[in-house]
């Protein structure tokens, strides 16, 4: 990694004599942005516009290299990173047709992840922000999957509740105009796209298990195998998945022997649906609890076309506007992370000179209930 950083600096710096130098208290000047993300086993960069356009956004997927391992191996991911990065972040800047020296600005993933794959994104980032002497702005990735509910849509509404549901997370949040946030609920355990895989890996279905189990369950029968929905109070917002698990795990115990593949379908589409209702519950009891009339439903499960079918009949049914992003922005892309960090500049964040990796989930990790409501952050 040290010696990709060097050649990247010595090259940036020494190519251009004219190019001043990073000043880290330089203000950001409007102009295209390079976002970076690596925060898990997808290597991505992309290019917008002055404007927030979408320019290119190039994803890497290492898809091949986990499922031998039925997961992400951290070791891999950060390697798979290394060998990647400088061929993404050139094919980003070739389909955009944008030189590196018009760059305003890059943002790029800080965490929450693992700790080796984001500091190849950190680092490479740095290495490129400081050769070319343009502010870095660090990103968190939930700010980046928020963002995402206006990448396609600029005018959907800012104030509206945003449900994020990925590999790991479950949050239901309360956006308001200005990009706070408050944390109205999460999972008490695994989350959504979490329990999609495991579901999966019993299933013997592969990984990743989300997409495995959405593919398989349109040839299955929803109605044969109910699976329990968890629904803590009648009012709650939290989630809880592993009992839908559990209830999947002894169902096939029961079952024995191979499963047909009916079964299997029948299966994966009872389980899927089980996931799937209370994700949507949940969203429309926040939207009804805060009195507001838009949804956004963000992050990799957002992909899920039952979630997708469920959520747009119900949002046409009860006047809800609701933003689903197309599938390039629902999982880990760089496009999302761009608009979050330019979203930070435009409301007067100062660029990171020396940004630093913070893996750990800042946000939610230490959530007491009593206080659940209060933890916000701002200017997403
Ligand atoms: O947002 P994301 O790409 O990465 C994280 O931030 O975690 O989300 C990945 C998760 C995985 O658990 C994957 O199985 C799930 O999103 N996923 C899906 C679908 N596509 C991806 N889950 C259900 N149905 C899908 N079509
Ligand atoms: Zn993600």
């Amino acid at each position: 990694m040290l010696s990709n950083v060097i050649w990247l600096l010595r090259n940036e710096m020494f190519s251009d004599p004219n190019r001043s130098h990073f000043q880290p208290e330089a203000r950001w000047c409007p102009g295209s942005i390079l976002g970076i993300e690596s925060s898990c086993d997808e290597t991505a960069a992309a290019v917008l516009s002055r404007e927030g356009e979408v320019l290119s956004n190039v994803v890497s997927s290492q898809a091949t290299i986990h499922e031998k391992f039925g997961g992400v191996v951290p070791e891999l991911a950060a390697r798979a990173h290394l060998g990647k990065i400088d061929l993404v972040v050139r094919e980003a800047f070739a389909t955009a047709q944008v030189s590196k020296h018009t760059l305003g600005a890059i943002a790029v993933t800080q965490g929450p992840g693992l700790a080796g794959a984001l500091l190849v994104g950190v680092n490479y980032a740095k290495a490129l922000s400081y050769g070319l002497g343009i502010p870095i702005i660090g990103v968190n990735h939930l700010q980046g999957h928020i963002a995402s509910a206006w990448l396609a849509d600029p005018m959907f509404p800012r104030s509206c509740i945003v449900l994020v549901v990925s590999g790991g997370h479950t949050h239901l949040y309360r956006h308001e105009v200005g990009g706070r946030c408050t944390l109205l609920g999460c999972t008490r355990d695994d989350a959504a796209g979490e329990a999609f895989d495991k579901g999966a890996q019993m299933l013997g279905l592969g990984y990743p298990g989300g997409p495995a189990i959405d593919r398989i369950a349109h040839s299955g029968d929803l109605q044969v195998f109910r699976f329990p929905r968890f629904h803590r109070a009648k009012n709650s917002l939290e989630f809880s998945f592993s009992g839908v698990k559990t209830a999947l795990l002894y169902k096939l115990r029961e079952m024995g022997g191979p499963l047909r593949s009916q079964q299997t379908a029948d299966l994966a589409a009872g389980y899927q649906e089980a996931i799937v209702q209370v994700l949507a519950t949940k969203a429309f009891a926040a939207l009804k609890q805060s009195n507001l009339a838009a949804l956004a439903v963000v992050g990799g499960v957002s992909a899920n076309s039952r979630l997708r079918t469920v959520l747009s009949e119900r949002a046409a049914r009860e006047g809800i506007c609701l933003s689903l992003p197309p599938i390039e922005y629902c999982t880990d892309n760089a496009a999302m992370i761009a608009s979050a960090g330019r979203r930070l500049l435009m409301n007067g964040e100062r660029p990171h000179a020396d940004l630093d990796i913070s893996p750990a989930e800042r946000f939610v990790s230490a959530i007491h209930e009593e206080n659940r409501a209060k933890i916000s952050f701002s200017k997403g």
